[in-house]
């Protein structure tokens, strides 16, 4: 897909701007604190996601601003298509002028990957920004995803919830014995699900790294499953365990405790990787995130790289800008000219707010 015009109001800092970005790659400059990012966050709720800032729908209203509004033109499933997003509260959405029952209904509908430096807590923090790029990536691809995560939330949350009332009351067992099914029904084909995203990621993500790295370093990616020595189906777990969750009423076995484990060669990034070396994982993350997207739905996926460059040695800055022909990027920095001499790109600067060619 490629965005072929996009109108903004009232979106955080950014003043009435109208773009016409260019089908291939886009560079976004400008000072620091200008709105680079803002345009990106703006572009990128059009997936169906939140922001990734992990920023509230009312943070993003411009201060002093009743509501923001973007509308976007694009071309995707062989045809031009628009959508509007309207924050007001909260967020909603209309898609070719039928109004959708949610924002999250877009997922699928306009596919796009994003990094950010946010994304390097991907790699440096604990598991859960793991699972939430996993079930993030997979909640796009399949729709049906989401409601198969919400289910399982729902029902981990009860479960927990029952755990604490336990006490005292043992005639609630049995309500136990059907949270456990729910569960573990629910969880099993999470995890499922995950393992055969990650057979999919794996070797595009490896081979991004092999190339941004001059073939120097290895990465890879295994999933962690806390139970990956007995294999053992959820519901046995929950049960073999229940003793444990009454007492600590909390659910130790599931899906919400997995990982993925990202390593250079053969050691946890986490703890032994470079600067440079974290960033190139959460960078080749995303890029073969990115071809899975395209590989399943057809579509190439819009890719919104938000100052992806520092840190990153020439060879690795080169790799990635001679990496994303056919797709449309949109890439911001503070100085185009090192991007520009590596690649052909229409360049927009950005002054508190304003956008200009
Ligand atoms: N809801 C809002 N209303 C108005 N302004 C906002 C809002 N939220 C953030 N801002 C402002 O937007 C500006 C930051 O914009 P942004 O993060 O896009 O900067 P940037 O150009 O990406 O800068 P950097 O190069 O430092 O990353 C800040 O000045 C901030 O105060
Ligand atoms: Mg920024």
């Amino acid at each position: 897909m490629y965005i072929n015009k996009l109108s903004v109001t009232g979106f955080r800092n950014l003043s009435d701007i109208e773009l016409e970005p260019d089908a291939g790659v886009n560079i976004i400059y400008g000072e620091n604190a200008q709105g680079k990012t803002n345009l990106l966050e703006n572009i990128w709720l059009f997936s169906g996601m939140k922001s990734f800032r992990g920023a509230k729908d009312a943070e993003l209203v411009g201060f002093g601003k009743d509501f923001a509004r973007t509308e976007m033109h694009f071309f995707a499933a062989d045809r031009d298509q628009k959508a509007v997003l309207t924050i007001q509260g909260s967020r909603k959405a209309t898609l070719n002028g039928v109004a959708l029952s949610s924002p999250a209904k877009l997922m699928g509908k306009c596919n796009m990957a994003v990094f950010s430096p946010a994304f390097l807590s991907l790699v440096q923090a604990g598991p859960s920004e793991r699972r939430r790029f996993l079930d993030t990536a997979l909640c796009q691809l399949r729709p049906s995803y989401a409601e198969l995560l919400s289910r399982y939330n729902r029902a981990l949350r009860q479960r927990n919830s029952l755990l604490g009332d336990l006490f005292g009351h043992p005639e609630l067992q049995e309500l136990l014995d059907v949270w456990d099914e729910n569960l573990s029904i629910a969880g099993d084909a999470l995890i499922q699900a995950r393992k055969e995203y990650l057979s999919l990621l794996s070797p595009a993500a490896e081979a991004v790294y092999d190339g941004l790295s001059g073939s120097r370093e290895k990465l890879k990616l295994t999933y962690i499953q806390k139970t990956s020595s007995d294999e053992k189906p959820l519901l046995q777990l929950l049960k073999e365990h229940r003793r444990e969750d009454l007492f600590n009423k909390t659910t130790s076995f599931g899906p919400h405790r997995d990982d993925m484990g990202i390593n250079v060669n053969d050691v946890a990034a986490r703890t032994y990787g470079s600067q440079g070396q974290q960033r190139s994982c959460a960078i080749a993350l995303k890029l073969a995130e990115a071809q899975i997207l395209k590989e399943k739905t057809n579509e190439q996926p819009v890719i919104l790289l938000d100052d992806v460059m520092s840190e990153l040695d020439a060879g690795r800055q080169d790799y990635i800008l001679n990496h994303l022909e056919d797709r449309q990027v949109f890439i911001t920095c503070c100085d185009p000219a090192p991007i520009l001499r590596l690649c052909k790109g229409k360049t927009f600067n950005v002054k508190n707010g304003n956008i200009k060619i």
